[in-house]
């Protein structure tokens, strides 16, 4: 029987409702097919900060470390919003687990069911079938991390802040198999985000993507877009993408765009996958929903459990390899949504359910 060891890292406000729900929907696809759950919980953002003083304590990053994968809720909160900015949750959390596991490769699917096109900004005619896009967005390298990254006073007594682009070649190649192994599993086409026509970074950029996709993917349609067309052509057209590719800010920018032109943050996930194996010879990875804590709604019982729960699909995906076990739980979630169960986010003033009558729509979906 195989066993899933994962480390469930909950979070703040909202995070520790929404993932009660996705645990729930896991223990009963787990008792159906056989699947052993060997989790282990840990407090991390502001729950971290409150019981060990860190937002990201040695003993989560222990409890990480020997898991398979990070099943991640969301951190950060107006509790701790006072701390300086370096130690505040989504700074001192995230950032640093990304780095220490080298998560970077960044997958974010853009996805609106066509019944929910109301939820999008854009106009219906626009995009009659929903959205269905991938993002792929560089997530250890770029500004994010390159040094120096420091302030500094100057001779003349003006201050000066300075955050360095870097990247690598082999950097770039990475995250490049990443949008190739993206693409082939949907259209074969794929798109690289850049601002080649100013930045060094992105000049190497599109030339290793290009030499890259030249050689060992000539199965794959490469397309090149600044990275300033490509925020106005989301809002356009945001299904002339299949899969872009983008470096680790433009990603970040990109990102929340395509979120809110798919409607509700409360029905994204995403993965950030490693470069480093788990025990099972797959990528190890955190899954998280692209949503944040939801302080305003925290406590009442009405947040969205579907981006969480389409995370858990994602880890069984990409850490477990449980490519069928995944897609079922991700047709539970779309056949409850579009057959009229909705939370207040989705609902459209119709009349909405609970976050624990939402997982139960999606369990009873699954048989
Ligand atoms: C995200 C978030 C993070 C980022 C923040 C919280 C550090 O916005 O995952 O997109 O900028 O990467
Ligand atoms: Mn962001």
């Amino acid at each position: 029987m195989p066993t899933l060891k994962f480390a469930v890292l909950a979070g703040d406000y909202i995070g520790p409702e929404v993932m009660t729900e996705a645990l729930r929907v896991l223990e009963h696809v787990a008792k159906q097919e056989g699947l052993t759950l060997a989790y282990t919980r840990a407090d991390v953002g502001g729950a971290g900060i409150d019981n060990h003083g860190k937002a990201l304590p040695d003993s989560t990053l222990k409890i990480c470390s020997e898991s398979d994968a990070i099943l991640f809720g969301s951190v950060g909160g107006p509790k701790w919003e006072k701390l300086p900015p370096k130690e505040q949750p989504e700074r001192a959390a995230l950032l640093p687990l990304r780095k220490h596991f080298t998560l970077f490769a960044n997958i974010r699917p853009g996805l609106l069911y066509r019944e929910l096109a109301d939820a999008s900004p854009l106009k219906s005619e626009r995009i009659p079938d929903g959205i269905d896009i991938v993002c792929i967005r560089e997530l250890t390298g770029g500004l994010y991390f390159g040094l120096p990254k420091e302030t500094t006073t100057l001779p003349d007594g003006d201050i000066q802040a300075v955050d360095t682009m870097v990247y690598r070649k082999s950097e770039i190649e990475r995250i490049t198999v990443t949008a190739i192994a993206a693409a082939r599993s949907r259209k074969k086409k794929l798109c690289s985000v850049d601002k080649a026509n100013v930045l060094e970074t992105s000049v190497l950029w599109r030339k290793t993507v290009s030499e890259y996709v030249a050689k060992h993917a000539p199965d794959i349609e490469l397309s090149h877009m600044y990275a300033d067309n490509a925020a106005m052509q989301l809002a356009r057209n945001p299904n002339q993408f299949d899969v872009f590719v983008t470096e680790n800010m433009f990603g970040d920018i990109l990102s929340d765009e395509m979120a809110v032109i798919c409607g509700s943050l409360g029905m994204l996930s995403s993965a950030s996958l490693g470069a480093g194996k788990n025990s099972l010879g797959l990528p190890f990875g955190l899954f998280e929903p692209a949503g944040g804590t939801a302080p305003d709604i925290a406590g009442k019982g009405i947040a969205n459990p579907c981006a969480q729960i389409l995370s858990v699909a994602l880890m069984l995906r990409f850490s477990f390899g449980l490519e069928k076990t995944a897609t079922r739980i991700e047709a539970a979630v779309k056949k409850a949504v579009t057959s009229g169960v909705r939370t207040g986010d989705i609902a459209f003033g119709k009349p909405s359910v609970g976050t624990k009558a939402m997982a139960d729509a999606i369990i009873a979906n699954l048989g």
